[in-house]
């Protein structure tokens, strides 16, 4: 089947088996690497997109379904809040491996879109889908903290 999808702004047309899985059309098909594959059963956030900007598990959702919304990945989160999310994760070393960080920053800048100032008990309950192997949570929370502030 094909389906039309909106990335980042840009529409691609892909021909996919009713099957297939978003993120595996964004990592293979439109080579959109930033997004990770990791439990691949919607339990670390590791390939975390916002799909009408609500953070979704792209593992989860069928590439068919996503057909007529915008998804947006980490590659296209540059402006406004993602910019402040992504400063505020370099300044304060908030990753260690970096492989949930793409998750970690998309599920944060959904979170400051929708509340501006979260305490760190909404920041805890709107980042508890996202897994860190290495256990750079209390950075992490640091990191959303500074992106709010300086919003
Ligand atoms: S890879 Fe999708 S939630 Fe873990
Ligand atoms: S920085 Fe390694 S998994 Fe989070």
């Amino acid at each position: 089947m094909e389906v039309s999808l909106q990335v980042n702004g840009e529409r691609h047309v892909v021909a996919v088996p009713p099957h297939r899985r978003l993120l595996d059309v964004l990592r293979d098909d439109l080579e959109l690497l930033g997004s990770k594959l990791a439990c691949g059963e919607g339990a670390c956030g590791a390939c975390a997109v916002l799909l009408d900007g609500r953070p979704v598990n792209a593992c989860l959702l069928l590439a068919a379904a996503a057909e007529g919304h915008a998804i947006v990945t980490i590659e296209g989160l540059s402006r406004g809040r993602a910019a402040a999310v992504l400063e505020a994760f370099v300044v304060e070393d908030a990753l260690q491996c970096g492989y949930c960080t793409p998750g970690q920053v998309v599920s944060a800048t959904a979170l400051l879109e929708r509340v501006a100032r979260p305490t760190r008990d909404e920041i805890r309950q709107a980042m508890a889908g996202n897994l860190c192997r290495c256990g750079a949570y209390p950075k992490i929370e640091r990191a959303i903290l500074r992106a709010a502030a300086g919003a």
